[in-house]
């Protein structure tokens, strides 16, 4: 079945148990409607308190998350791979917590944060006039920091818990610069779960390659 037709998402718990290289395989076969469909599902079996699915999926699609790429030349150039590497560090999560690795204060928190990590790049880049690739889009919303700018986008959807918002502040790890480590430091000794969002995040980027 090619990416163009395919909108019906599988069962969540089918695509959760797969193999994290096949379930990434499954989820670049969704277009639009199902990568919409199935984040859907996941959210409405989650149960957060709340939190509006459908005024959520609304504003994620009209912000272009489900189209977007996730870089303009790295790891998830393609369009949707916004969304496909956001629901990869989720099941991500999701798999090194079932295998004990990880406890969360809320069973729901790594689907939060696998799918809000990244909101910043909804808009940071714009298809080439040519139709072959991305460029930056010099019209970004100027919000600048990385991280504070999917919190902000986050924080206007759900009410996050302080676990969540760490794992998200945090999840470029030591990345950002020695000026960050002693905070990442305090915020990894506070919740363990910041260092697996960071690995978690590179797992998808570097080894999965989205
Ligand atoms: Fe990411």
């Amino acid at each position: 079945m090619s990416t163009q037709n395919r909108e019906y998402p599988l069962r969540t718990e089918v695509i959760e148990e797969q193999d994290l290289e096949v379930a990434l395989e499954t989820i670049k076969l969704l277009n639009l409607r199902g990568k919409r469909n199935l984040l859907e599902l996941c959210l409405f079996e989650a149960e957060i308190p709340a939190l509006d699915v459908i005024t959520v999926l609304d504003e994620l699609e009209t912000r272009g998350f489900f189209e977007a790429p996730a870089s303009t030349k790295y790891h998830g150039c393609e369009a949707g791979d916004l969304f496909n590497h956001s629901f990869m560090v989720y099941l991500t999560l999701k798999k090194w917590t079932k295998a004990g690795i990880i406890e969360w204060g809320y069973d729901y928190s790594p689907l939060l944060i696998g799918i809000f990590h990244d909101l910043c790049k909804m808009d940071s880049y714009s298809l080439n006039s040519s139709g072959g690739g991305y460029t930056y889009n010099p019209e970004q919303f100027p919000l600048g920091h990385h991280a504070l700018a999917s919190l902000v986008y986050a924080q206007g959807m759900v009410k996050l818990t302080e676990e969540e918002i760490l794992c998200i502040r945090w999840h470029m790890g030591p990345y950002e610069g020695q000026d960050s480590w002693n905070l990442y430091d305090r915020a990894i000794k506070e919740y363990n779960t910041v260092l697996w969002t960071h690995q978690a995040d590179m797992y998808v980027s570097k080894v999965l390659g989205v």
